[in-house]
C-alpha cells in the first residue's frame, strides 16, 4: 500500500504486540475501502504506556487501539472517557480529539452484542438469567453488554469470589454472584451462557462446567477465538444448542475506532473473517 504525505495514522499498543489481529483487520479495512492510511502495531512496555498515549497527538496520529495489558491504565491516563469505558473500568480505544486531548471508550461490549446478534438473532434476553462465567476485563464488557440488550437477571460465577462481587457491586442490583461449586447448577432456567474466561484457549485445559443442567434452547457463546470451536462450544454444540463463537467479538469491537480514525462505520463481512482466521 503506498500512502500520501496526508494518509491518517492509527495503531494499537500491546506488549507483547506481535500476536494482534488488529493490524490485518484494520489493514483489510483500509485496503478495501481504498482509504490513505495506515494501522501499525506499536509494542510499548508497560512503564511507557503514559508517554505513549501523550504521544499520538505530538505525532499527528489519529488514535489507536490498546490491547493486554494497558486497557486499565489507559481508563486512567486519557482526558475524557465515554460511559462503557466508565462501568467496564478499561479502555480499548483511544480517539485524539482536535485540541489534542485523548478520549477513551470501550467497544468491547460493543462487539460483544453486534457478535451476539449477528451469531443468534433468535435470542431474546428475556429467555431467562444469563450465565456469565469469569470477572475479569473481558467479563466486565460482556455484563455491560447484556444488562443494555435487557437481560432481567445477570449470574456472575468466577473461581475468585471477591472479583465476582467487586463485579457485581459496580454494575448493579441484576447481577448475582453465584458460587463457583454451583456453577452445573446455576444453568437449570439461564437462556444463555457466556465464557469469558482463558480456559478453552489453545494451550490451555477445558472450562470444567458440566452442561447437563442448561436448557436445550440457551445459546452458549465464548469469547476465546483459539480455537474457533472451543472444546465448551463443542459441547454444547453436540447437545444442540445454539453456539456463537468469539471471532465476530474482535471483529465488532474494531468497528467504531476505524470509524472515529478514518472516516467510515465498516461492515463485518464472510470474507473479513475468512481473511483474518488465515492469519490465526
Ligand atoms: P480478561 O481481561 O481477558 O478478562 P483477566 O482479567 O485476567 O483477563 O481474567 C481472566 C478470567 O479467567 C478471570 O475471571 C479468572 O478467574 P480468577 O479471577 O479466579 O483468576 C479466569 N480464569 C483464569 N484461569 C482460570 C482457571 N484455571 N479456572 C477458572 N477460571 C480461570
Amino acid at each position: 500500500m503506498i500512502l500520501s504525505g496526508k494518509a491518517k495514522v492509527a495503531g494499537v499498543m500491546g506488549w507483547p504486540v506481535g500476536h494482534s489481529r488488529s493490524p490485518r483487520l484494520h489493514g483489510y479495512w483500509l485496503e478495501s475501502y481504498g482509504i490513505d492510511g495506515a494501522y501499525i502495531p506499536l509494542a510499548v512496555p508497560p512503564d511507557g504506556i503514559a508517554q505513549a498515549l501523550r504521544a499520538l497527538p505530538a505525532l499527528g496520529m489519529k488514535g489507536c487501539n490498546v490491547t493486554v495489558p494497558h486497557k486499565e491504565a489507559a481508563f486512567r491516563i486519557v482526558d475524557v472517557l465515554d460511559p462503557a469505558a466508565r462501568r467496564i473500568k478499561a479502555v480499548n480505544t483511544v480517539i485524539v480529539r482536535p485540541d489534542g486531548s485523548l478520549e477513551g471508550r470501550n467497544t468491547d461490549a460493543f462487539g460483544f452484542a453486534e457478535n451476539l446478534r449477528e451469531g443468534a438473532p433468535d435470542w431474546q434476553p428475556a429467555a431467562g438469567p444469563a450465565m456469565v462465567v469469569g470477572a475479569g476485563g473481558a467479563a466486565r464488557a460482556v455484563a455491560v453488554a447484556l444488562l443494555d440488550m435487557g437481560v432481567p437477571e445477570l449470574r456472575v460465577v468466577n473461581r475468585t469470589r471477591a472479583k465476582a462481587e467487586e463485579l457485581a457491586a459496580d454494575l448493579g442490583a441484576a447481577v448475582t454472584v453465584i458460587p463457583w461449586e454451583w456453577r452445573g447448577r446455576a444453568l437449570a432456567d439461564s437462556g444463555l451462557l457466556v465464557n469469558t474466561t482463558t480456559q478453552g484457549m489453545q494451550g490451555q485445559p477445558a472450562l470444567e462446567l458440566d452442561l447437563a443442567a442448561l436448557p436445550p434452547a440457551a445459546v452458549v457463546t465464548d469469547i476465546v477465538y483459539t480455537p474457533l470451536l472451543t472444546p465448551l462450544l463443542a459441547e454444547a454444540k453436540r447437545r444442540g444448542n445454539p453456539i456463537v463463537d468469539g471471532l465476530g467479538m474482535l471483529l465488532h469491537q474494531a468497528r467504531p475506532g476505524f470509524q472515529a480514525w478514518f472516516g467510515l462505520l465498516p461492515q463485518v463481512t464472510p470474507a473479513l473473517r475468512r481473511f483474518v482466521l488465515e492469519g490465526i
